[in-house]
Formats: structure tokens, C-alpha cells, sequence
């Protein structure tokens, strides 16, 4: 599709609506891309002119057909195996090897990783490759490995798992053999066991809240955002270094990509440190909270989340103004500081369940998710009929990878309440994860449809910041990248 010119004020603030939700600025050697899109645009949506197509696309949903394709034509996706050879020699022989060593120490075999902004998949593929020669143990791991992308499209070729042979320029000959099958015209596709450690979902690193344990964005050991930042507007990275700091379990690290040339001033948190040619991020044992003020930069404040619970405290609740504390800190990710206010609290007397349900979810957002459980299963043993007790269950026995008892306290959470939408969600996802799909893509449509019957604006229970209506478009996001993918094996 040729690019065609368009009205100057009309390309400005398509500029301006691609920024506000995507956090991308079109540069101006990108404005080309951005007219062919949208001439492809008008003749497959049918929209009489540019300026008709920009009102449809902001009284659109994100999860529209001109915001899916809008998103496809101007996100570039270029990305192969083993990219970054230095980055991945840091990884293989230094990273790995190091951590692998302490968590079997510490006899708690697990890990856990997220690619934000993986493209085809070829990223989070490549780690689980080197984690493939690295554990022969493997199936004693409790492994999470989490991809995510604001293109659908290219979230449905990760899922797909199959590469043309420029995406394998890099790769190694051992790993070729080992985890790619060869099809016909130079087309590979990825080994079975490989697809079946890891996981991709829809996440916009602009609109989505995270850490969560709803995304499965907490408590990580590694987080690869490479060759993303490039496209962003600097205070918007800065807001998502923030979020990712808060992800990171103390000492976690982050690899950017080599362009990725990022302000200073929102390194605050992170020690840099460089080896060979290849940087690292690792967090440092430090609250945001406790950052000073001027380190960061300036976000608009977060809404006081509502209380996590509705269980009736059994014994010296403390004041509400405690509460109010605990989940002030909480919504902030401030773990640390969110565990002393709940022991002060406690020491106070209150010996209720909602201190001990705060405990466990700032317990599994700290990685230690064997505490969350038994917190969480004393926050139950004094309110046996809590939904949001029982959900928090179900996502922290995911983190253990124990997923026949997850799923029992996602069934109880929806025998308590059938409309609890990010249960169904979850139930879906392990449905799918365990081969499942019909179940899964059902259990899928039945959380769309209570998230579309919602009012659009409530709040969803664990991810502050998400509502009905954000949660029922990265619903119709993945059921898309799930139903294209006929040949979805797990
Ligand atoms: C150049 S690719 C990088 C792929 C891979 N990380 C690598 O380095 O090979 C950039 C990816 O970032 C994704 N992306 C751009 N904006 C995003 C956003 N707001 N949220 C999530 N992903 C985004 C794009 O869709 C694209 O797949």
C-alpha cells in the first residue's frame, strides 16, 4: 500500500492517540509507516477519509479491529534467537550458572522470567533454550517463563512457534538440532517441550498494571526489555523502569537492549554494571517508597485500591486508618514496608484474617511463596468462606506450580461468587496450559462475557488500575491469539 499523505493536524494527533495508549512516539523517519497503515486502513474498514478512521479509533476499544491493525502496522517486531550474543554469553556463563547454583543451595529450585515486548517469541524461546542445557533436572524446576506483547499478531506466531530460517541466524548448530524440526521451504518450527515451558500473553507496557499476580508479573528473577524502549517516550519508560523495579525480586536483574539509551535519572533502584559489551540492571534491596522523591520522575498518583478482602475480622480489627496503610502500601509495591505496617498491626492486637491475607500477598510479590501459602491459609482458616482469600490461594499455588490444588481454589473462589471474572481468566489459562484448549477457550469466553456485563469501570480485585472494561479487551486479545492458533498442541 502506498504512503499517502495526510492532513497534517489529523497525522499529528494520530501521533498524539498512538502515544497516549501505546507509549510509542512515530518518529519522523516512521511517518511513512504510519500512511501506509492508514491507507490500508480506509480501504479495509471502509472509513471515508483519514479524519472518519481517527474518530473511529478513539471511540473504538483497544482491542477493536483498526486499533489491533494500527498496532500490527506501526510496532516493529524484528527480533531472532540468540540475539545479542554478548547478552547471552552473560546469561549462559555468569547469570544462569550463578543463580542455578543458589536456588539449588537453598533447595527451592525455581525461576521465574518475563520478556516484555517479545515480538514472535524468539527472545523468551532462546532463554528457554539456554535453560534447557543448563538444568537436566529440569522437571524438578518450578519454571515460569512469560511473554508478552502488545501485538496480537505476533503474540499468535510466538504461540505458533515456527520461524523462517533468518530468524535462526544466530542460533547455535546444537540448538538447532535439539529444539528445531525443520519443515518444508526453510521453515522451522519449534520442539513441543520447548512451547510447553512457556507462556505468552497480551500486556500493554503502557496501559496494563504490573507487578501483578494476575499477569504473572511478580516476584522475577529476570525481566528482558530489549530493543522496546527505543520507540518510547522518556517519561513513559520511566514509568515502566519503576513498575519493573517493583517487580523484581531484591537483586533481580534487567536486560535492555544495547540502543536502548535510557535517561539516568530512572536507573534509581538499579546498579549498572557492564561486562565485556553487554549491560545489566540489578535491582537493589531498596523500596520505591523509600527512594527519595527527586530520583524519580514525576507519575500521576494511584488511586487508593478498595480493600483486597471482605472477610469479617474475627478478633481486635484494627482501625480502618491501618488498613488504609497496609493497602496504600500495597497498591504502591512497597512489599517491605507493607509487611512491617501488617506485624505492627498485628502486635497491636488484631489478630484477624485480613492482616494475614495482606501478609500473604506481600510475601508471594517478594518471590517467597512458600510463607504465602501458609499465610494465606491462616488468613482461611478464619474466614473459610473468603472468595478473595481463596483466589489469592489459586495464584500463589500457581507460583509453586502446584496446579490440581490451584485449580480446586479457583472452583471454590467461583462456587463463591461465579462472577468473579479474573477466577474464570485463570481457570482458563491452566486449562489451556494443560492441553485442555476447548475447556480453556470456554472457560476464556465466560470471563469476557462477565467483564463485558460489568460496569466498564469497576475495579478488578488484585491489579490496581485494572478495570472491567481493560480486562475484557485483553480478553478478546488473547482469545484471538489463542483461537488462531488451530495448531495449539498443549
Ligand atoms: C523490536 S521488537 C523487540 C523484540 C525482542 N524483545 C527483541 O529484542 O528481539 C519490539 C516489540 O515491542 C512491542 N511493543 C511496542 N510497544 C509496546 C507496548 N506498549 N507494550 C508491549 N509491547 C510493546 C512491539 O509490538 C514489538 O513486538
Amino acid at each position: 500500500m502506498p504512503a499517502t499523505a495526510l492532513p497534517p493536524a489529523i497525522e499529528e494527533q494520530l501521533c498524539q492517540l498512538v502515544r497516549e495508549r501505546t507509549g510509542i512516539r512515530i518518529l519522523d523517519h516512521q511517518l511513512d509507516t504510519l500512511r501506509r497503515t492508514v491507507a490500508d486502513a480506509l480501504s479495509r474498514f471502509g472509513h471515508g477519509d483519514a479524519a472518519d478512521y481517527l474518530a473511529a479509533l478513539r471511540a473504538a476499544r483497544a482491542s477493536s479491529p483498526e486499533h489491533e491493525h494500527l498496532i500490527a502496522g506501526i510496532t516493529v517486531g524484528e527480533s531472532y534467537f540468540f540475539r545479542d550474543q554478548a547478552q547471552m554469553a552473560w546469561l549462559r556463563e555468569q547469570w544462569l550458572p550463578e543463580l542455578i547454583a543458589r536456588r539449588r543451595a537453598e533447595n527451592s529450585l525455581s525461576l521465574r522470567i518475563w520478556s516484555a515486548g517479545s515480538s514472535d517469541g524468539q527472545e523468551l524461546y532462546s532463554l528457554a533454550m539456554l535453560l534447557a542445557e543448563q538444568l537436566p533436572d529440569r522437571e524438578q524446576w518450578n519454571l515460569h517463563l512469560l511473554g508478552t506483547d502488545i501485538n496480537s499478531e505476533a503474540l499468535a506466531r510466538a504461540l505458533r512457534g515456527r520461524y523462517s530460517e533468518w530468524s535462526l541466524r544466530a542460533t547455535p548448530e546444537a540448538a538447532r538440532k535439539r529444539h528445531f524440526r525443520q519443515e518444508k521451504d526453510r521453515v522451522w518450527s519449534i520442539s513441543a517441550t520447548l512451547r510447553d515451558h512457556v507462556h505468552f500473553a497480551y500486556l500493554n507496557l503502557r496501559e496494563d498494571s504490573f507487578p501483578s499476580m494476575l499477569s504473572e508479573t511478580n516476584a522475577l528473577d529476570l525481566i528482558l526489555c530489549r530493543n522496546v524502549f527505543i520507540y518510547f517516550d522518556p517519561a513513559i519508560v520511566a514509568e515502566v523502569m519503576r513498575k519493573f523495579h517493583a517487580c523484581l525480586v531484591p537483586g533481580g536483574h534487567l536486560l535492555l537492549g544495547a540502543s536502548d539509551l535510557i535517561d539516568s535519572g530512572t536507573l534509581a533502584g538499579f546498579a549498572l554494571h557492564s561486562l565485556d559489551n553487554a549491560f545489566y540492571l540489578q535491582s537493589q534491596v531498596v523500596e520505591p517508597a523509600r527512594i527519595s522523591e527527586a530520583a524519580w520522575p514525576r507519575i500521576p498518583p494511584q488511586p487508593v485500591p478498595q480493600p483486597v478482602s471482605h472477610a469479617t475480622p474475627t478478633a481486635a480489627p484494627a482501625p480502618a486508618s491501618s488498613y488504609e496503610n497496609i493497602i496504600g502500601l500495597l497498591g504502591r509495591e512497597a512489599w517491605r514496608e507493607a509487611l512491617e505496617a501488617i506485624s505492627e498491626c498485628q502486635a497491636r492486637g488484631d489478630d484477624s484474617a485480613l492482616p494475614r491475607q495482606f501478609r500473604a500477598k506481600a510475601l508471594a510479590n517478594l518471590g517467597r511463596a512458600r510463607e504465602a501459602l501458609e499465610a494465606c491459609d491462616a488468613s482461611l482458616a478464619l474466614a473459610a468462606d473468603d472468595k478473595h482469600g481463596h483466589f489469592l490461594r489459586a495464584l500463589i499455588l500457581l507460583e509453586l506450580h502446584r496446579q490440581p490444588a490451584a485449580e480446586e481454589s479457583l472452583r471454590r473462589t467461583l462456587f463463591l461468587d461465579r462472577n468473579f471474572v479474573e477466577a474464570h481468566y485463570q481457570l482458563a489459562l491452566l486449562q489451556m496450559r494443560r492441553g485442555a484448549r476447548e475447556s480453556g477457550i470456554k472457560s476464556m469466553k465466560n470471563a469476557l462475557a462477565i467483564a463485558e456485563r460489568a460496569r466498564p469501570d469497576r475495579r478488578l480485585h488484585d491489579a490496581a488500575g485494572r478495570d472491567h472494561e481493560r480486562m475484557a479487551a485483553i480478553l478478546r486479545h488473547e482469545l484471538r491469539m489463542y483461537e488462531s492458533d488451530t495448531g495449539y498442541r498443549k
